[in-house]
């Protein structure tokens, strides 16, 4: 802890996903053991939160995130035995662990759905959102699943449709019911007693729904791809509710000490900072996806964006970044290996918590998903748009070697998605071995923020180059060596003068991994796709 900060300000959050990340019994899935096996890499890599995608037992329909036991682990990944183990070992290295809480939805095959579904007069009944067809037997309004398809399905045993708004496997629960958020509560405080540090908590915005149900209306802005996108979500998404219902589950944070809930939220950024809570007592961070959501990945944009977030941020809001997950294209497939490695200078050089996608440290890329191997929902119901909406590519296993299967598995095993397939020219084995790789730029970013108090809590000010290409900005902290980070977006060669920050500086990290040394701020080289960080030490 520096000051007052807190371990998740001051932090670097590092995602897995379990069944990608590391394979221990040769089953071809990732497993908790796998992942306690490599707590050493991770330790290294200088990230010091873990969050785990989901690990509770499940049919998998939704790959975890359809909960069927929020209170277990998955046979597949392990035992709670090798749980508490992981927790144990992680947090003797001073590593942090974050789970995933689903609220918003269970698993069909939760004993909660399974007891509402028996009756209409069951007791469990209105734990979920049951509806009576429409008169002309059609679903109940017009709402639509995100991964295609309406957002209803009729239940023939007992005569009435379901909410769900992602695979028909995943029924909605009714937080309008009282009994609902005290049982999903107590869930959260389950892990709590066992120590775990905090929640990643997905879609909470969406927990609230409109008590009349009513339609939605068209999307004037529908880009005409993805068939979600043509309503406008308001009585789905920001429901009013939603932040008292919040408020709540911070206050179970609350009962314990310095644990931490980061909401998935994919909102503009007036609509964002609400997550906040009017006093700070709602998400901790409602995740910043704005580095993904914006796909102009050009200087003026992303410094467009990254002043736009700094001005919209609540006093003592905490701000976050995030370049990629589970969800989205891989950062090096959008924007190309060499921006990636700018990216990741970007990410750990901002101010506020940055979240890394696992194997974002290596360039890992999308991978290519064969046909007889494609089984993420929304590409399998909507083959049409399944290059864009499928997220099968960026879960493929992480690139450990070049031995059969990247070392995710063993070699005999078939792995639930191929590896991709540069897996044996981009892998952790080799990138340790090369001095310049970007495995070590990631490393040195990271040891650099985590020394250097500018870096980690300091304050932000963008620098003006007069250069379209380059995004500038200076990272500044009482009584500490504060820095200028210059980013080149472009294909040029620029000489800059931005002697208004200093005569001269010493560049501490450059992309190349290779150039270093005193500069003169006032004519300052930079070259084509290149990140400097340069330290302007303190009179
Ligand atoms: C968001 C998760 O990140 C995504 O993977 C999942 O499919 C949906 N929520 C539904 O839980």
């Amino acid at each position: 802890m520096i000051g007052d900060y807190l371990w998740w300000q001051t932090g670097i959050i590092y995602q897995i996903y379990p069944r990608s990340y590391q394979d221990s019994n040769g089953d071809g899935l990732g497993d908790l053991a796998g992942i306690r096996r490599r707590l050493d890499y991770l330790q290294k890599l200088g990230v010091t939160a873990v969050w785990l995608s989901p690990i509770y037992p499940s049919p998998m329909h939704d790959f975890g995130y359809d909960v069927a036991n929020y209170t277990d682990i998955h046979p597949i990944f392990g035992t709670m035995a090798d749980f508490d183990a992981l927790l144990a070992d992680a947090h003797e290295r001073g590593l942090k662990l974050i789970l995933d809480l689903v609220p918003n939805h269970t698993s069909d095959e939760h004993a909660w759905f399974q007891e509402s579904r028996r009756s209409r007069t069951n007791p469990k009944r209105d734990w979920y959102i049951w509806r009576d067809p429409a008169p002309d037997g059609g679903p109940p309004n017009n709402w639509l699943s995100f991964f295609g398809g309406p957002a209803w399905t009729f239940d023939e045993a007992t005569g009435q449709y379901y909410l769900h708004q992602f695979v028909t496997q995943q029924p909605e629960l009714n937080y309008r019911h009282p009994d609902v958020l005290p049982a999903m509560l107590d869930n959260m405080r389950f892990w709590l007693d066992k120590g775990v540090d905090g929640f990643r908590v997905d879609v909470i915005w969406l927990m609230m729904k409109d008590e009349l149900l009513r339609d939605e209306p068209p999307n004037p802005g529908w880009d005409s791809v993805d068939p979600h996108g043509s309503l406008n979500h308001i009585y789905t998404q920001s429901v009013p509710g939603i932040h008292d219902l919040i408020r709540q589950m911070r206050g179970v944070l609350d009962e314990y000490d310095e644990r931490m809930m980061v909401g998935e939220i994919y909102l503009p950024f007036d609509e964002l900072m609400a997550y906040y809570g009017r006093s700070q007592d709602e998400c901790h961070m409602p995740f910043n996806f704005h580095l993904i959501a914006n796909r102009n990945w050009q200087a003026t944009a992303v410094r467009e964006l990254v002043e736009a977030y700094e001005a919209a941020l609540p006093p003592n809001g905490w701000p976050n970044w995030v370049l990629g997950n589970h969800d989205q294209h891989r950062i090096a497939t959008r924007v190309g290996l060499a921006q990636a490695r700018v990216a990741n200078m970007l990410l750990l050089t901002l101010r506020g918590t940055p979240t890394t996608y696992y194997g974002e440290e290596i360039g890992m890329e999308d991978g290519h998903i064969p046909p007889e191997f494609v089984q993420d929902p929304p590409a399998v119901n909507q083959p049409e748009i399944a290059h864009i909406v499928g997220r099968d590519p960026e879960r493929t296993p992480m690139q450990w070697d070049a031995s059969p299967h990247a070392g995710f598995t063993t070699a005999a095993a078939q792995p639930w998605l191929p590896a991709a397939a540069n897996f044996s020219t981009r892998n952790v084995a080799q990138q340790e071995n090369e001095a310049t790789s970007m495995l070590n730029l990631y490393r040195a970013l990271t040891a650099l923020r985590r020394a250097e108090p500018a870096l980690m809590v300091g304050d932000y000010a963008t620098v003006e180059t007069a250069v379209a290409d380059i995004f500038a900005y200076r990272r500044t902290h009482p009584g500490a060596d504060s820095f200028l980070v210059v980013l080149n977006f472009g294909q040029g060669t620029h000489r800059l003068d931005v002697g208004d920050v200093g005569e001269t500086a010493v560049i501490v990290v450059a992309t190349d991994m290779v150039r270093h040394g005193p500069v003169t701020l006032s004519d300052l080289s930079v070259r084509p796709n290149e990140g400097l960080i340069l330290r302007i030490s303190s009179l």
